[in-house]
Parts: C-alpha cells; sequence; structure tokens
C-alpha cells in the first residue's frame, strides 16, 4: 500500500507540475506573440501551442485528477472530517482542472480550425483569438495556483 501511495504521490506532484509549469511558459509565448504581430508568423506557433494544450497539458491534467481521486482512497479521507485543504483541493482543484480540459480542448479545436480553414480573415481576427486563448489561459493558470497558495498553507 505505500509503493502504491508513494506512485500516486509521485504522479500527483509530477503532474502538476508539469501542468503549471507548461501552462506557465505558454502564457508567456502567447504574450510574446501578441506583442511581435507584425514580425512573428505566429500562426503556426499558436497551432502548435493549440495542439500542445490538448495533448500534453490536458494529458498532465488528467493524471493530477486520476492520482487525487486514487490517493484520496488510499489514504482513506472518504469520510467527513477531512482537512480542509484536501476538501478545497478536491472541489476547487478538481472543478478547475474538469473545466480546463473541457474548455480549453473547445477552445483549442474551434481556434485551429478557423485558422485553418479561413485563410483570407478579417485583418482583426488572429489578435483577437490571440487575445482570448491567453486570457483563458491565465485564468487556469492563476485558479492553479491559487489551489497550491491554499495547499501550501496547510502548515498553518
Ligand atoms: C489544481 C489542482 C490540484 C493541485 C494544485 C494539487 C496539489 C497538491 C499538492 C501540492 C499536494 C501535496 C501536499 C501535501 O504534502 O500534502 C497534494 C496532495 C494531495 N492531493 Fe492534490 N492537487 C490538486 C488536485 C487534487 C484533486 C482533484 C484531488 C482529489 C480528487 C487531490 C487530492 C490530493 C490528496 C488526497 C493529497 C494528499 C494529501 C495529504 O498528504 O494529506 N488533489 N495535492
Amino acid at each position: 500500500m505505500k509503493i502504491m501511495m508513494g506512485i500516486l504521490y509521485f504522479l500527483h506532484l509530477a503532474g502538476f507540475t508539469v501542468w503549471l509549469g507548461s501552462m506557465l511558459l505558454l502564457a508567456i509565448l502567447l504574450l510574446a506573440m501578441r506583442k511581435n504581430l507584425g514580425e512573428w508568423n505566429s500562426k503556426p506557433l499558436f497551432l502548435l501551442t493549440a495542439s500542445l494544450v490538448k495533448w500534453v497539458l490536458n494529458g498532465a491534467a488528467l493524471v493530477v485528477l486520476a492520482s487525487g481521486v486514487g490517493l484520496v482512497q488510499t489514504l482513506g479521507l472518504t469520510t467527513g472530517n477531512k482537512p480542509f485543504y484536501v476538501s478545497f483541493m478536491e472541489q476547487t482543484g478538481g472543478m478547475t482542472i474538469l473545466l480546463f480540459i473541457v474548455l480549453m480542448t473547445w477552445f483549442s479545436n474551434r481556434a485551429s480550425k478557423k485558422l485553418r480553414e479561413d485563410k483570407n480573415q478579417a485583418p482583426g481576427a488572429f489578435p483577437k483569438l490571440l487575445a482570448r486563448y491567453s486570457a483563458a489561459l491565465s485564468v487556469f493558470l492563476i485558479l492553479g495556483v491559487s489551489v497550491l497558495l491554499v495547499v501550501s498553507f496547510r502548515v498553518l
């Protein structure tokens, strides 16, 4: 059982690290794309970002969720009187991850399709799309950091 717990713990923290770290770097990359629209050919970079979000970040998010559920079972935290940070992680963290997977998959598919299909887009369409995508990713970044902050303060 201890081995199982160690593996789940590792997967939980490794998944979370990859998820949050990738989100941070992609949010910075999107900001740079928005600033250098004139000079950079940002469309291929955006398509790469969207596919990384769909495959790498969603995968890491799923690992965090599944290992979290596994940890709750292994540690026997299914009863009512669990510590606040665990219920917060389960509820707010779980909801954040589920919303991330559903919304970002939908957003990534829609944006990539639009970019590939409309070769003669209206001039302002791509910057607008970039701004929205980067805002959505930043919101999830803030939510992820907030959950981490609450969990860190369990030492209080
Ligand atoms: C954004 C989402 C999440 C973040 C940032 C996060 C972060 C963390 C961190 C940093 C730890 C280690 C803390 C410690 O040493 O105890 C941890 C442990 C744990 N997480 Fe999460 N987690 C998230 C989602 C979830 C979800 C969705 C669940 C359950 C469904 C979950 C269940 C657990 C459990 C049971 C532990 C072990 C608690 C303990 O050691 O007392 N986590 N999580």
